[in-house]
């Protein structure tokens, strides 16, 4: 069984050849050095991006997985399936994706998987990995992307049950924010990362939020770490955030950075250490998201084996979106026996899109 997956969700215009388990092909395209420049992603510009990138893409992932005629044109009659991220995202960046696996799925006669985005980050954690050495389940997913954060209890594949989700942003924006308040580019997790460093974490004390059950919130963090960078300079609260940059030193900066990531990184283990005890059956716990990138966080879930559980991470590369999560996502659909989605009727729901 041969898929292409296609992944158009944000700022990433990927293609992906998955043959039987074996990864063939994975080509990410990002916008992210354009969007450098306007410090985060504009919708429109993104969607344009997609645009222009997505066939190039799609062709050289062909090419890496050697799925080339020898006139040099795509050998369709090779692939089985197309899959492709239906859902959540930018709906410019979404329409463009699903539009172009429709049509390739109409055209070439293949079946279409249309695959939720947070359920390819959960995967990325088996690409490449042997049945053996995959996660073990029932499993809780901690999914931290730059639009999610949630816990997901998974009895088995393709079984998903949401026990714990944000009230406010996602864990990725906070960092994105946050980078903001301190002058550092886009996206603001790896900058954060690598300014915390050289920081010291214990400089600034950050509230944990009091919510109950398996529930997060982030947007009194971010806020927090405002009011601590407005206290550090000396100024008002009504003093623009944006020119508090200048205000900072390369070592205040670190030290913010470093206490907020440990902040964040507590709250997230703090709900997911209650999850693993509430279920008490638990065998794995598998991060996934863009966020799950995170050195510090991945170091903290590594404290989880002390429970009695695994702990998975995905390879940093399929950390953050790909279209290799995509086509693995839709590899255990298809070996589930789960239907293949009309094209002509794949439509994205409302409810689920980023506008
Ligand atoms: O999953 P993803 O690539 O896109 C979405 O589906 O949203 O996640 C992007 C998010 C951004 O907020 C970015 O700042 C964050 O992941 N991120 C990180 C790291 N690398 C990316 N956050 C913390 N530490 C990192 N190393
Ligand atoms: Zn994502």
């Amino acid at each position: 069984m041969r898929i292409l997956a296609i992944e158009s969700s944000c700022d990433e215009t990927a293609a992906a050849v998955l043959d039987g388990a074996e990864l063939r092909a994975n080509v990410v395209v990002s916008q992210i050095d354009m969007f450098k420049a306007y410090g985060g992603v504009i919708p429109e510009v993104a969607a344009r991006s997609h645009l222009e990138a997505i066939l190039p893409v799609i062709d050289k992932a062909l090419l890496d997985a050697g799925l080339k005629t020898a006139e040099g044109k795509n050998d369709w009659e090779k692939i089985d399936a197309v899959a492709v991220t239906h859902t959540p995202g930018l709906l410019g960046s979404l329409l463009i994706g699903t539009l172009t696996a429709r049509t390739l799925a109409i055209l070439h006669e293949k079946p279409l998987y249309a695959v939720h985005h947070l359920k390819s980050h959960i995967y990325a954690n088996w690409i490449g990995v042997s049945e053996a050495e995959a996660p073990e389940f029932p499993l809780v997913a901690l999914v931290v992307s730059g639009g999610h954060t949630q816990i997901i209890y998974m009895p088995n594949h393709n079984q998903f049950e949401i026990i714990g989700t944000t009230l406010d942003d996602a864990v990725g924006e906070c960092f994105d924010k946050v980078a903001k308040i301190l002058g550092l580019p886009y996206p603001g997790g790896p900058a954060i990362a690598k300014a915390a460093e050289k920081g010291d974490a214990e400089k600034y004390k950050l509230p944990h939020p009091q919510i109950e059950g398996l529930d997060f919130s982030f947007s009194g963090l971010k806020t927090a770490v405002l009011r601590a960078v407005q206290k550090e300079v000396g100024v008002g609260i009504d003093f623009p955030s944006h020119e508090l940059r200048e205000r900072l030193n390369t070592q205040q900066v670190a030290d913010v950075a470093a206490s907020f990531q440990k902040t964040a990184v507590e709250i997230l283990m703090e709900k997911v250490r209650k999850a693993v005890r509430e279920r008490g059956e638990v065998k794995s716990v598998v991060l996934a998201g863009g966020v799950s990138a995170n050195q510090a966080l991945r170091e903290a879930a590594k404290e989880l084996e002390r429970e009695g559980v695994r702990i998975y991470v995905p390879e940093k590369q399929y950390a953050g979106d790909n279209a290799a999560m995509v086509a693995e996502a839709a590899r255990f659909e298809i070996q589930a026996g789960v239907e293949p989605t009309d094209p002509r009727k794949l439509n994205i729901s409302p409810r689920s899109v980023i506008y």
